[in-house]
């Protein structure tokens, strides 16, 4: 059996740098908090817990901030009035946001002061997008995918010529992102796109298909609630029937590996290389 794991699985940079920012910055106040947990994974929220550090994971959460104490704000970033409740509490704010993420604040801030309306492709309960729609002081709407695409081009007919900014979460899926700038154009929609989908996120996706194109099993390991893990199971499943979606080697079945002489392994970004490690240790006792 030929186990194939692909390179750019696991942590990605800003996910990492925020993982260590959380570490740094223990024992240097009294208390390390995060605004919810800083990856969706329980392993690392338990080493962190074994550190000391709590989550806080609601804005009424803040309001027990306490001077001498840290906050960090995690790589998905949060709306700019969240970031000023936690700096009113007195306890030092520590923003881990990733840097591309950040980025797209500042193009929203940008786009929307200069009148344009701006829409985000992507989760609209997903935090990374709530911190989006925070940082934009106009008119700004979400969009899941291009069937709520199609219906806000239908339901603005009348607007389609006021300038509007496209943006995206960074865990999009780069070609869906791309058909949704398109369908407004040839609806001849006024639109400008910017591209944010995050080159990690494209890499790593583009790197799963091409793997689970040429095996015959392929696992995507992943939490549940991760939607950058989510998008990689269904980009891989449309090229390799047997993909498997699991969060950590426990659940793992063998028997759904049977028969399969290539696997392919690739990781969602807040999945720690502790776990894939295990996972496919765990493959290849299946092959004994
Ligand atoms: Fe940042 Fe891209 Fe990761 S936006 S958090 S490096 S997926």
């Amino acid at each position: 059996m030929k186990i194939e794991t692909a390179e750019t699985a696991g942590f990605c940079f800003g996910v990492q740098r925020a993982v260590d920012t959380v570490k740094e910055f223990c024992g240097k106040c009294d208390k390390v908090y995060t605004y919810g947990p800083v990856v969706h994974n329980e392993d690392v929220v338990r080493e962190l817990s074994d550190m000391g550090i709590s989550v806080i994971d609601s804005e009424d959460g803040l309001d027990s901030l306490q001077e001498g104490e840290c906050i960090v704000i995690r790589a998905h970033g949060v709306p700019e009035a969240t970031v000023e409740k936690m700096r009113s509490s007195g306890a030092d704010v520590v923003d881990a946001t990733c840097p591309f993420v950040a980025k797209i604040h500042k193009t929203v801030v940008r786009e929307s002061s200069e009148g344009r309306k701006v829409i985000i492709v992507g989760r609209k309960e997903h935090p990374e997008v709530i911190g989006i729609m925070g940082w934009c002081p106009g008119e700004c709407s979400v969009i899941a995918d291009i069937d709520e695409a199609g219906d806000y081009i239908r339901k603005n007919l009348e607007n389609k010529g006021f300038p509007t900014t496209i943006v995206a979460q960074t865990t999009y899926n780069h070609e869906k992102f791309q058909d949704i700038v398109e369908l407004f154009k040839k609806n001849s929609y006024n639109v400008k796109a910017v591209d944010t989908v995050c080159g990690a996120t494209r890499e790593r996706q583009s790197e799963a298909g091409e793997l689970a194109g040429r095996v015959q099993a392929m696992i995507v390991i992943g939490g549940r609630n991760s939607s950058n893990s989510a998008k990689l199971y269904e980009i891989c499943k449309e090229r390799c029937e047997k993909t498997l979606f699991i969060s950590s080697a426990s659940e793992l079945d063998p028997e759904l590996l049977k028969g399969a002489e290539h696997i392919g392994i690739t990781a969602g970004a807040s999945t720690p290389k502790q776990i894939i490690e295990e996972v496919i240790e765990n493959v290849r006792r299946t092959d004994i």
